[in-house]
């Protein structure tokens, strides 16, 4: 996720795009950039850091322009740095994208062959030299037409060329991408904030929608270069409301992301026909993953419950044995770990102290070390042998929602690869684990849609001093995360318990005031969650249910019941934890408190 704008129009541009930068930095922040028109062409500066850097790198001449696009990064191909930060350029194609070209390596190799030549390692780039390649038989729209016949993924962009000053190129494929309406001036960017202060008319493009602006006006067409009449809408946003793109916070927008972080996560990972899963995305070489006689995850928090998960995973696809830690714990407890060992760390951050205290110990002693990660270039993914970056985008609120799905994801993905290489995974199996993984984001859509339910028994129960959360089996993580969530965001004291163990000591503190969320889903342990319900129901406990659509039994048991799809036992976890996320976001909202930035909590815990 990054943020892109571009202006056309009679105000100094380079302000204009500044000023919507800055607005735009909630979608990405590690470098930024801008292009800009002057008498001799196209000027390109680039910085890493905020977009006060950028802005301090233009203070000094304080350019003027009537034509510019600038770019605010969150990194997925190449580390922050100043020759990986957009605008990219090749001859006089200059261009800002946001999203991911999925086909970049094999169009790399080809464009090197042609005579390209590269200065950066993002995948952005293959796109830029595609332009320009074109843009020597074509005028600028025709150009990117010609190059998008070659180009999969996901991109919204804009791009200018120096010889067609004033004119500004936009096309929107599965990544955002809106137009402003100005007086004689037009806007494009990743999100209304970035020109709210100038307009309030917006055309909202669709998939595969290209727009041409100029000092004339704005014209969208297909990408066959059909016309297409759009509908101006009138945005009635406050600037911080339409930053959060209309949700009340960070946290539901991110809980609402979901389904587009999970496919961003997957893009280019897979290949449906085979049932393959791209194993590079792992960074270790086949020999040394075929080695793998023993895993280790450390991790913290969400992140910890993530690792939870993936032993499961692991241990049931490849039929390795895995140990999970909790990092503070891990670098304390003199740990057996040697050669042929791997260490994944999860970090959405990748900065968090004690996970990398983890991993370097890891590596002291010899085991290999595989990140998964949601933040390109830090220091987690710097110091491991391997990375698999989650691809969630930047998460604002503090309590971690996206990214763990996403971490669950990758831990998912590493699994049936390390099965498919060990042998101990069927063919037929794999193909099926990973038509499932592509229904997932349409899943989670559903899922999503028992938003007004779960906020209605929040209604009636964030009154309650505590909560007991059950699950069994994979689903016992799940009962963690969805306890550290409610916890984190209401204060409400919460416990996540394996179902089985409640009869060995909480099942005391069960009384008509203890709500109990259980999580009872079909499988192969529902008839024994069924049994714990009773144990709860027949105490006077309330009982908070979620399980699979179509399901009774467990419905009759409980007060409330949410249903979710029924998928695999694995991918289930993901559909368990999204009614978990937003009972703990309307719980919090309904306690009044500060949901995305939760008393005594940071983002990243960079100190023991
Ligand atoms: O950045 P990390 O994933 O390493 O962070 C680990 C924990 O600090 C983090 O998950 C924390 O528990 C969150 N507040 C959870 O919402």
């Amino acid at each position: 996720m990054c943020g892109i704008i571009g202006y056309t129009g009679k105000k100094n541009a380079v302000s204009v795009i500044l000023e919507g930068l800055k607005r735009l930095e909630y979608r990405g922040y590690d470098s930024s950039g801008i292009a800009f028109f002057h008498d001799k062409g196209i000027e390109v500066r680039r910085c890493t850091g905020k977009i006060k850097d950028l802005g301090a790198l233009l203070e000094a001449d304080k350019p003027f322009s009537h034509t510019a696009i600038g770019h605010t990064r969150w990194a997925t191909h190449g580390r922050p740095s100043e020759e990986n930060a957009h605008p990219h350029r090749s001859d006089g194609i200059v261009l800002v994208h946001n999203g991911i070209i999925e086909n970049y390596l094999p169009l790399k190799r080809r464009l090197i062959d042609e005579g390209y030549k590269f200065t950066s390692e993002t995948d952005t780039e293959v796109l830029c030299h595609l332009i320009e390649k074109y843009s020597k038989d074509y005028p600028l729209e025709d150009a990117v037409r010609e190059a998008l016949k070659e180009v999969r993924g996901a991109y919204a962009f804009a791009v200018i060329n120096e010889r067609e000053p004033g004119k500004v190129v936009g096309v929107k494929k599965d990544s955002p991408l809106v137009v402003g309406l100005g007086n004689g001036e037009f806007f494009l960017a990743s999100d209304v904030p970035a020109f709210l202060n100038y307009s309030r008319d917006v055309i909202f493009l669709d998939e595969g929608e290209m727009v041409v602006m100029t000092d004339d006006g704005v014209i969208v067409t297909t990408l066959d270069g059909s016309p297409i009449q759009k509908e101006v809408k009138s945005v009635s946003w406050s600037p911080s409301m339409a930053e959060k793109g209309g949700y009340r916070h960070f946290m539901l927008k991110e809980i609402y992301e979901q389904p587009r972080a999970i496919a961003d996560t997957l893009r280019g990972r897979i290949y449906p026909e085979s049932g393959e899963v791209n194993l590079d995305e792992f960074g270790i070489n086949e020999k040394d993953l075929e080695e793998i006689d023993k895993v280790f995850i450390v991790a913290c928090g969400t992140s910890w419950h993530a690792a939870l998960v993936g032993k499961y995973m692991i241990e049931e696809f490849a039929r390795v044995p895995v140990d999970v830690d909790i990092a503070s714990e891990f670098r304390y407890r003199n740990p057996i770990l040697r050669h042929g060992n791997l260490l994944i760390a999860i970090t959405q951050s990748g900065e968090t102290a004690d996970t990398l205290a983890a991993q370097r110990e890891a590596k002291r002693l010899g085991a290999k070390v595989l990140s998964i990660c949601n933040v390109v270039g830090s220091t987690s993914t710097r110091e491991a042998d391997a990375v698999f970056y989650t691809h969630s985008g930047p998460e604002i609120g503090v309590a971690s929602t996206k990214a763990f799905t996403t971490q669950i994801i990758g831990l998912y993905l590493f699994a049936v690869a390390l099965g498919r290489l060990k042998g101990t995974i069927r063919d037929d199996l794999v193909k099926e684990l990973i038509r499932e993984l592509l229904l997932l984001p349409g899943m989670v859509e559903k899922v999503l849609a028992t938003d007004e339910e779960v906020g209605r028994i929040a209604k009636e129960l964030f009154k309650a001093d505590d909560f007991l959360y059950l699950g069994r089996g994979i689903n016992y993580p799940i009962a963690l995360e969805g306890a550290l969530k409610l916890k984190e965001i209401s204060y409400i004291h919460a416990e996540g318990y394996p179902a089985g163990e409640m009869k060995h000591g909480p099942i005391a503190l069960i009384d008509e005031e203890l709500p109990v969320v259980f999580l009872a889903p079909k499988g192969r342990l529902y008839e024994k969650v069924i049994s714990n319900i009773e144990e709860v129901r027949s105490r006077g406990g309330k009982v908070i249910s979620i399980t699979n659509e179509g399901d009774t039994e467990v419905c009759t048991l409980s007060d409330h019941c949410i249903f979710v799809p029924e998928t695999n036992p694995f991918l289930s976890t993901i559909l368990m934890t999204v009614p978990l996320q937003l009972f703990a976001y309307h719980t919090g909202v309904l306690k009044g408190c500060d949901v995305d930035q939760p008393r005594n909590l940071a983002k990243s815990v960079t100190v023991e």
